[in-house]
């Protein structure tokens, strides 16, 4: 593909990237911070005992996602890369961080989850595999791999846009289909997890469909 469509299409990610947080931030910590909106929809058996913990729990869960979405489009820059690769490193080990935090609180919130057991299995499930696909691009790196680190870490980086993804899916269901809020919330749990695997074996098959030239950025400094 065209270089410069490469780079509007990485700037139109990071973009979007930086005012879906900006978004999400505001939403969860200023505008709803008792998350009235989403407990409401909540029967006695998926509502949690405490909610202040409950509400805690959830701010370090998105302040983690929002941490592990902004930096994670950092690390697909091309440029940022070849003239910076060790802080390129460190990013990479906080994404690595932010996605941990994100699964432990995960953790916490997956039993209380809309939905029952019928979205806590369908959450923890992708608690493990989100860790695992993150380490597998961290393996993948270490062994010299750089075309298939680049692969996982596409894979790893679209489970940023869950919640999105949830949200996006349950609406159309909502509006469009005339399903109720729980039934929505069940198939937007299930699209999301499709959506995004989907997502990320389209962009390895078209945009990172060819190794990666490693001389390209063994020669440049390695600041
Ligand atoms: C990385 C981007 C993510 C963001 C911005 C995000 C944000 C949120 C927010 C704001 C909530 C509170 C409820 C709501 O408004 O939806 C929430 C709940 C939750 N999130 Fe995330 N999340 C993200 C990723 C994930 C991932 C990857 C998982 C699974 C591994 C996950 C698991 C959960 C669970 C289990 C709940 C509780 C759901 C419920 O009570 O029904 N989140 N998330």
């Amino acid at each position: 593909m065209n270089k410069s469509i490469r780079q509007l299409l990485y700037m139109l990610l990071l973009a979007f990237a930086l005012i879906y947080t900006i978004y999400t931030l505001y939403l969860n910590l200023f505008l709803d911070p008792g998350a009235a909106d989403f407990l409401i929809h909540k029967t006695e058996e998926n509502r949690p005992q405490n909610i202040p913990l409950w509400l805690n729990i959830m701010y370090i869960h998105v302040i983690a996602a929002c941490l592990a979405m902004v930096s994670g489009a950092l690390n697909f820059s091309s440029y940022l890369l070849r003239r910076y690769r060790r802080w390129h490193r460190v990013n990479g080990y906080l994404y690595i961080f932010a996605v941990l935090i994100v699964d432990l609180t995960s953790g916490y919130l997956a039993p209380y989850a809309t939905g029952s057991k019928i979205t806590s299995i369908p959450f923890n499930l992708v608690n493990i595999a989100w860790l695992w696909i993150t380490i597998t691009a961290l393996v993948q790196i270490k062994r010299g791999n750089l075309f298939r680190h680049r692969r996982w870490m596409v894979r790893s980086y679209v489970f940023c846009f869950t919640n999105m993804f949830i949200h996006g899916i349950s609406l159309i269901g909502q509006h469009l289909l005339g399903m109720e809020y729980r039934l929505s919330y069940i198939c937007g749990v299930y699209g999301a997890i499709v959506v995004n695997i989907v997502i990320a074996e389209f962009i390895n098959r078209t945009l990172f469909r060819h190794p990666v030239a490693m001389t390209r950025l063994t020669t440049e400094p390695n600041k």
